[in-house]
């Protein structure tokens, strides 16, 4: 067991003694201030809080049952009731000597796993993926990465928008205006085109959005031509959007899109009905406020000039038709049925977290025994700014698209890689170029805390210093390279020599190779990368530290040597698997 799952595990039992009925779930141990130890707890003070307890009596108290004695050189209770646990040198040297013998790397399988079904990504049919799909494409795939590392069973499923009322428009554009040969050089743009060019003629002229909706109430009463040109459509858009996940190395389980519910939607309706859930309103049937929560927590209330007024969730339209929420409500059932789940987590756009806090709200009044179950997530992020602040567009005003981004990074990255290292072959250059361009891409949007807003760079994104992707990406073809001038077989160096860490630069880099599994558990705890990121940033600097100040291959002798070049490759190891748990790929030479 690593350190500080010893450390961690104790302490829940003695917390356990103190407290029997704690919920020991959340006593977690995180990296320390050096200065005061190595790990630290303040698990205590939130347990003290909610029991009405004095936090440092309960400190005292827990102490008094803690036995580590093998583990920790010293315990001590700080603050308000902080625990600091210093390890003991010899238990840090023998985790680092196992890591070596490729025992470990730093973390441990969760020791009760859960079956995670995560909801990212979802583009939409007949519109291109733009600059904004990036994040939840990207904190999606980090995230099933990361609970994936842990052990836990992650089932992916892009919920694909495939259905709605846009496809009246474009099922008339395609019966009417459409451009074969734009249709097969560019699908999704000549799809937009048909759209744009529908929906103007639909507001101008009553009679053809009529036309409009007709061909939409004859694709949902299964009407056998508009159902072939949906699927044409849905599959042209699909080819596109594989196209840039296979680029960006993204994997999904499933994609059942929006359209796979629809043959339950009207079944939920009628059930939430029957159930006074929801009532009919004006023609259309919502669910309300049933007020239960204060207005100020209510989702279903807004305030409108210091008046609460109803802020339904709609599930069928007046015209028949039904609502997002509805889809939503029929997904959350099926994926329930089908795979138990312990949790259900959507990692979508801040903006629709009102959607999310009444779909919740209503899947636990309409199935309040399942709700209990499953615990439904929203993870929601912020927006990409351009330098004026506003959302980021190309200089013409449009959105920016996906794979236009991409190709950008990646020539931008051969810029950068052709001056620096114009002595690598051509091939190698763009294999570099393009595992730095998506890294960088990739990187700077795990970056910043997940709910703020960013503003998109590309020279900060680029940057070969600073907390960047190709930082991180140099730092591991730096130790790459230490490796390919000696000719010793490393395995054989490694795995037998002893670990001494004696210069404090050592010590530094090994506490910190130490945490890393601390840091894969707090990302997803809290369904965030930038700390992953964070940590691999201080890895980079700490390791530099230590190559600077510790000489590797000049080192005084064979021991000494050799117990450095373990400490690199450790470090190669963790920087790799960090960054591929971040979804970003490695190169050996840069
Ligand atoms: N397609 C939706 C959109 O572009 C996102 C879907 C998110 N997932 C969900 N289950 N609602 O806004």
């Amino acid at each position: 067991m690593l350190p500080h799952k010893k450390i961690e595990s104790a302490l829940q039992s003695a917390v356990r003694e103190v407290l029997p009925d704690a919920d020991v779930s959340t006593v977690l141990v995180r990296p320390g201030d050096p200065k005061f130890g190595d790990y630290q707890s303040n698990a205590l003070m939130s347990l003290a809080k909610t029991r009405k307890l004095n936090p440092r009596q309960l400190a005292t108290d827990v102490l008094a049952k803690l036995d580590l004695a093998s583990v920790c050189e010293k315990v001590e209770i700080a603050g308000a009731g902080f625990l600091n646990f210093r390890l003991k040198n010899s238990v840090l040297v023998e985790s680092l000597q196992a890591a070596a013998r490729g025992e470990h790397l730093f973390f441990e399988k969760a020791s009760s796993p859960k079956t995670i079904v995560i909801d990212f990504s979802s583009p939409n049919v007949a519109k291109p993926m733009h600059v904004g799909h990036i994040r939840s494409t990207g904190i999606g795939d980090a995230l099933q990465r990361n609970l994936r590392l842990l052990g836990h069973s992650v089932i992916s499923d892009n919920h694909i928008g495939d259905w709605g009322t846009q496809f009246g428009k474009l099922l008339l554009g395609w019966k009417n205006i459409l451009d074969r040969p734009a249709l097969e050089c560019d699908a999704i743009a000549e799809l937009e085109r048909l759209y744009k060019i529908i929906n103007a003629e639909c507001d101008a002229n009553p009679a053809r959005l009529e036309e409009a909706k007709a061909e939409l109430v004859k694709l949902q009463a299964g009407d056998a031509e508009n159902i072939s040109i949906w699927q044409e459509m849905t599959a042209l858009s699909q080819k596109q959007f594989d196209e840039i996940y296979s680029r960006l190395g993204v994997k999904f389980d499933h994609a059942l899109g929006e359209s796979f519910y629809n043959p339950w939607l009207g079944e939920v309706v009628n059930d939430l009905l029957a159930k006074k859930i929801a009532r009919e309103s004006e023609g259309a049937v919502g669910v309300f406020s049933d007020s239960s929560l204060p207005p100020k927590e209510d989702p279903f209330l807004v305030n409108r000039d210091g008046e609460w007024i109803d802020d339904p969730a709609l599930v069928r339209k007046s015209d028949g038709g039904f609502n997002y929420t509805t889809t939503d409500l029929a997904t959350i059932d099926y994926r329930l049925k089908t795979w138990s789940p312990d949790e259900i987590v959507y990692v979508v756009d801040d903006r629709q977290s009102g959607h999310f806090k009444k779909l919740f709200a209503i899947f636990a009044r309409w199935k309040s025994d399942d709700a209990k179950k499953v615990k439904l997530i929203h993870v929601g992020f912020g927006k990409i700014l351009g330098d004026d602040g506003k959302p980021f567009k190309t200089r013409s005003g449009d959105t920016v698209k996906l794979g236009d981004l991409l190709n950008e990074a990646v020539e931008r990255a051969y810029k950068t890689v052709s001056e620096k290292s114009s002595e690598l072959p051509e091939a190698q250059r763009k294999e570099i170029a393009r595992v730095v361009g998506l890294g960088a891409v990739k990187y700077s949007d795990l970056l910043p805390n997940r709910q703020s807003d960013y503003i998109f760079n590309w020279d900060k994104m680029l940057a070969l210093q600073g907390n960047t992707a190709p930082y991180l990406l140099y730092a591991y073809a730096r130790i790459k390279s230490i490796f390919r001038k000696i000719e010793v077989n490393l395995s054989l160096a490694t795995r037998h020599s002893s670990l001494v860490l004696a210069a404090p630069e050592e010590l530094t880099l090994a506490n910190h190779l130490l945490n890393f599994g601390i840091t894969v558990e707090a990302v997803a705890e809290e369904f965030r990368p930038n700390f992953l990121c964070n940590y691999l940033f201080e890895l980079a600097g700490k390791f530099t530290g230590f190559y600077e100040n510790c000489p590797v291959l000049k080192a005084d002798d064979v021991a000494t040597r050799d117990s450095r070049l373990a400490l690199c490759d450790l470090t190669a190891r963790v920087l790799k698997q960090g960054l591929e748990t971040l979804g970003i790929e490695t190169v050996e030479q840069m």
